[in-house]
């Protein structure tokens, strides 16, 4: 597939742009980025530094251990940056980033994100300026550049002709709210452990059915959150007593 006459445009704004590309410049996000599906732009937050000594932080007020990133240069690097992208932040207080989240973003033009340090953003950033507040999970990084990294990939290898056509459609799975099902290759038989027979079996009716009742097993046994919201969970004890004879 020809690459588009417009990339996904990723524009990183970070205090360390020698990270970027970084490990999205190798696999399948590199060659997208060398075909021109996507382009990735960083943007030296402390490039709009005013004072002479090109000061980004400062301590936080009512005092406090660390530095908080000042709201007048993020905004001014934001403004020098904007294009018609939305903008997020990556921040462990920000919403759970999700495959719904992704898709919609690489449906998009492409994304502005801001990557923090030390304790953070000046709150009144967020107050000022239209900003999406992300997370990658509930730990904290040392700072926003490598969950920056880990959306950028999320979204790019969705990107059209970046992946196989089977590979994207892996992933509507997912987005319905199950983890995957298992996979198997061979040797049919390793250490004494043999594939499943249904998967031997060339009957693809009873394979789709073993695959989305594992699916479901699995994500009830792993995931009870996102079993819990799944529309086939009609037994939301915790118990999940409807799956829980299948596996006695
Ligand atoms: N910055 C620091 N920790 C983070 C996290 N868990 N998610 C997104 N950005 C972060």
């Amino acid at each position: 597939m020809a690459a588009p006459a417009r990339p996904w445009q990723a524009t990183v704004l970070t205090l360390y742009p020698e990270m970027f590309p970084g490990p999205l410049g190798a696999a399948i996000a590199g060659r997208a980025l060398a075909e021109g599906r996507w382009a990735c732009r960083t943007v030296n937050i402390r490039d709009h530094a005013t004072d002479r000594h090109r000061s980004v932080d400062d301590t936080p007020a009512g005092g406090g251990p660390g530095m908080v990133l000042r709201a007048d240069v993020v905004a001014a690097a934001l403004d020098a940056a904007a294009d018609d992208t939305p903008v997020l932040a990556l921040t462990p207080r920000g919403a759970p980033l999700d495959q719904p989240r992704v898709r919609a973003l690489a449906a998009g033009p492409g994304v502005t994100l801001l990557c923090g340090r030390f304790e953070g953003f000046d709150e009144r950033l967020f107050a000022r300026r239209a900003i999406e507040e992300v997370s990658i999970g509930d730990y904290i990084l040392s700072g926003g550049e490598v969950a920056a990294m880990v959306l950028l990939d999320a979204c790019v290898r969705l990107l059209p002709g970046v992946m196989g056509a089977a590979q994207s459609g892996d992933d509507e799975s997912f987005e319905s709210g199950l983890l995957e099902h298992p996979h198997y290759t061979r040797p049919a038989l390793w250490e004494g452990l043999e594939i499943p027979e249904v998967l031997r079996s060339g009957d693809h009716a009873k394979i789709a059915a073993w695959r989305l009742e594992r699916s479901r097993a699995d994500t009830r046994l792993r995931r009870p959150d996102l079993w819990q919201r799944h529309p086939d969970a009609a037994d939301r004890s915790p118990s999940g007593a409807r799956y829980q004879k299948k596996e006695e």
